[in-house]
């Protein structure tokens, strides 16, 4: 069985495996090189030799324990006919939402769009660097969807004007949402995927009483079906409110909490495995701290099965050499 499935499955807490969410990145400076040659992000996504060579980057320079294929959570809009665009040193930029023909979608078209994804992970999969590590399969949150394609770019701190205010189309927007996440993740899986991530970067937007609604109902559908399958399941609702009433309701397999929570109110209130934690901005410091800070998460959760991982991703300004001397410490711990 592999480290991460030892932990999620086994409860094991003997063992720390790490991976890094955003691994597969702007930080590396071989990937530089092919996104220097790549201008347009959602074209690379879909090259499965170059996604599947990204992809496997980080596990040539470091001991990880798994691979996060490399893609994005806009491919789902994109599969929608949603226009995607990367603008640099912005993020992303959504074109018009046009409910009527999202309505008409079907899912043929869907996954033949964005068929190069799952052509991506079965090359992972199939690749001697990934024995006994696990490939890592994600979807955005419905939530966290829902903002980009209303909002059509980063919410950064505040929701466009109205957001909420056309209730129909919200509702309608999330029974489309659900319907493609499945089959979004079912195809993933096909090919190889063994541990489903649900990013919910956005979570921490919502007051306590909208999360019911946007958060724990349209998830919940998400970790079942995901269960269903056999398959793991991850949830990070960033900087969420409740993670407490979270993992009570939703249930996931493991719960990735983010670095502004802190590890021992965590470690008191829940009893699932848990991931990450660390700030990233922490690798930006000096191996002195870095041995510190990445210390303290694992001396809180030493009695808890624990992944190591960031509480958000891996920043671009973030030196490799630090990324490898984190994992030395985690694996020598
Ligand atoms: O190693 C990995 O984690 C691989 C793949 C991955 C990417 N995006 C590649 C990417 C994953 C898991 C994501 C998830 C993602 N994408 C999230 C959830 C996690 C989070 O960070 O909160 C979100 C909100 C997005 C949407 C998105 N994509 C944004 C906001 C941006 C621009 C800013 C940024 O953070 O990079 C992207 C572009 C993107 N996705 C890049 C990469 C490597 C950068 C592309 C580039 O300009 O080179």
């Amino acid at each position: 069985m592999s480290p991460l499935h030892k932990v999620i499955i086994n409860k094991d807490t003997n063992i720390n495996p790490i991976w890094i969410m955003r691994q597969a990145g702007r930080y590396l400076p071989e990937f530089r090189e092919i996104r220097k040659e790549n201008p347009n992000f959602i074209n690379l996504c879909l090259n499965e030799n170059l996604s599947s060579e990204i992809t496997l980057q980080p596990i040539r320079r470091f001991d990880l324990d798994a691979a996060i294929i490399f893609s994005d959570i806009l491919m789902l809009p994109y599969g929608l006919n949603q226009k995607v665009d990367f603008k640099k040193n912005f993020g992303p930029v959504l074109g018009e939402l046009n409910i009527k023909d999202m309505s008409r979608i079907d899912e043929v078209d869907f996954v033949e769009k964005i068929f190069p994804v799952y052509k991506a992970i079965k090359k992972v999969s199939n690749n001697n660097l990934i024995k006994n590590k696990n490939v890592i399969g994600f979807v955005g949150a419905p939530w966290t969807l829902l903002v980009y394609m209303i909002n059509q770019q980063s919410p950064k701190n505040n929701l466009k004007k109205n957001f909420f205010k056309d209730d129909y189309l919200i509702n309608r927007i999330l029974l489309i949402l659900e319907k493609f996440l499945k089959v979004h993740i079912r195809n993933q899986i096909d090919n190889g995927a063994n541990i489903i991530q649900i990013f919910d970067s956005w979570a921490g937007l919502l007051d306590e009483k909208d999360l019911p609604n946007y958060v724990y109902t349209p998830t919940l559908n998400l970790v079942n079906f995901v269960k269903t399958l056999g398959v793991p399941v991850i949830c990070f609702p960033r900087e969420i409110k409740n993670y407490k009433e979270f993992c009570e309701i939703v249930k996931p397999d493991a719960i990735s909490i983010d670095y502004n929570i802190d590890p021992n109110y965590i470690l008191k209130n829940i009893k699932i495995p848990i991931q990450g934690g660390l700030d990233p901005k922490i690798l930006l410091t000096d191996k002195e701290t870095l041995e510190k800070e990445t210390i303290k998460y694992l001396n809180i959760f030493k009695d808890h099965p624990y992944i190591f991982n960031l509480g958000h991703g891996v920043l671009p300004e973030t030196k490799p050499e630090m990324v490898e001397h984190l994992v030395s410490i985690v694996k020598n711990y």
